[in-house]
């Protein structure tokens, strides 16, 4: 158990570089063991979900080391096909592995995976996936069982632009005989990242960004680099975290067209941004103005992944701010821990209405998820008083040394684990 102590009343002032993306490097970390090859990835971020993909693919026969942000996979050695339920418990995108394992060895047997309690998280997109790629796929006992004598290309159309089964297409897909044209695939820039690393390992792939991706063949390389691009979420929250405690922060070596949408929010409520190369600036020195409605979409859309970050924004904003949340059914978990802080929200279904209070008091709260996490921390920082959260270890997940960022910006906070 890890519980962050937040002292309220720090204005954010400072400049701070983005972390490598999790949700970037995640499907790289799969899509290495597509082939017999060693891969360096650098930039990649000091998390827990990195560290159990890292165990994932010991547990494989697969070399993973980390030397500071270098992590390197030896993926030649690999011998198994079969992942435990308490190695996929520990995070969603252990489902990624599905397509790289059947693509690598024709058979996969994983248990169903883990993650954040945002709603039903089901994975029928990604099991139809390989079945359009000519797997034999089943369910059994939690566990999903594939077994593909060669994996024939094909139309792969997702009823969702799923991120997570478009990954596991275009992963799969590498492996398969002929053309593969993958539809209504997301379009997040985590999927474009993907197409560059697949390209480098040696795929002829290409329309990652489109609803449209086409894998036409697979020439494997043995040695492989790659940049893991910063992490979009992360620039949110630490946007939001501005406008929960005023401030001016400069965030570097981000894309800012990534954090667009998010950004466009934070200044129609009053916040002063100014974008650079790699870099963005907020400035939050008056009360923000609510009025706004937040409405969260596949990319480029607003993320849905920013919405428990922006409620905390908004908490304090002058006039109503409206959520609705199309991607999960239940990813308002964090609005009644936000309520102890003295929050005004009421949720309905998928909707979410915050009515700004003029102050907000610090209080003992839950994380319940990542996002929902790292949102009660960066309110508690424009809260009076001590906001204490209690975490089982979700922020730690996604958030490389969260204290030390925030606190290098001015925040008076610490954890204890
Ligand atoms: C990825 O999750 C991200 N995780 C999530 O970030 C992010 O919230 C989500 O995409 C949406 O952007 C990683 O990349 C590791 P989806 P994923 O499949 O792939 C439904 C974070 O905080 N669906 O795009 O699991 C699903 O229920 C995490 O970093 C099906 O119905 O999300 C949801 O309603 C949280 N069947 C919607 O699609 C399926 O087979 C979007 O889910 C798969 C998904």
């Amino acid at each position: 158990m890890s519980i962050w102590r937040v002292q309220g009343g720090y204005p954010l002032d400072g400049s701070l570089t983005i972390q490598g993306a999790k949700n970037a490097v995640l499907p790289i970390l799969a899509a290495a063991i597509l082939t017999g090859c060693e891969t360096e990835l650098t930039n990649v971020p000091a998390l827990r979900d990195v560290e159990a993909s890292l165990d994932i693919l010991r547990h494989l026969g697969c070399g993973g080391s980390r030397s500071g942000d270098v992590v390197s996979v030896d993926s030649r050695g690999l011998t198994g096909w079969c992942i435990p339920r308490e190695l996929t418990g520990r995070m969603r995108s252990s489902i990624v592995f599905l397509g790289a394992i059947l693509g690598r060895c024709g058979q996969v047997r994983i248990a169903m995976p883990g993650g954040c309690e945002l709603g039903p998280r089901p994975v029928d997109l990604h099991l139809a996936a390989m079945k359009a790629l000519g797997a034999d796929v089943r369910v059994e006992d939690g566990q999903i069982v594939c077994t593909a004598d060669g994996l024939t290309g094909g139309p792969v159309h997702l009823e969702l632009p799923s991120v997570g089964a478009t990954e596991n297409a275009m992963i799969a897909a590498c492996a398969a005989k002929g053309r593969t044209v993958i539809t209504n695939a997301a379009r997040e820039p985590e999927i474009v990242e993907l197409q560059g690393f697949l390209r480098v390992l040696g795929a002829d792939i290409d329309g990652a960004g489109t609803p449209m991706i086409t894998v036409r063949g697979f020439s494997p390389n043995a040695h492989v680099g790659w940049r893991i691009m910063p992490d979009r979420i992360v620039a949110a929250t630490m946007l939001c975290a501005c406008a929960c405690a005023g401030g001016d922060v400069e965030l570097r070596g981000l894309d800012p067209a990534h954090t667009g949408s998010v950004a466009e929010e934070l200044a129609a409520m009053g916040a002063r941004l100014e974008t650079g190369i790699r870099r963005l600036r907020i400035r939050c020195e008056d009360r923000l103005r609510g009025g706004r409605t937040v409405i969260t979409e596949p990319y480029p859309g607003f993320p849905t992944d920013a919405q428990p970050l922006m409620m905390a924004a908004s908490l304090k904003a002058e006039g109503r701010t409206v959520f609705v949340e199309n991607i999960f059914s239940d990813r308002y978990r964090q609005a009644a821990e936000l309520s102890r802080l003295g929050a005004s929200i009421r949720v309905t279904g998928r909707t979410a209405v915050v009515t700004g209070v003029d102050r907000l008091h610090g209080a003992a709260v839950t994380a319940e998820d990542l996002r929902g996490g790292a949102s009660l921390i960066i309110a508690g920082l424009g809260a009076e008083g001590e906001t204490v959260v209690s975490d089982t270890g979700h922020v730690a997940r996604g958030y490389e040394g969260f204290d030390r960022a925030l606190e290098a910006l001015g925040a008076n906070i610490e954890i204890i684990d």
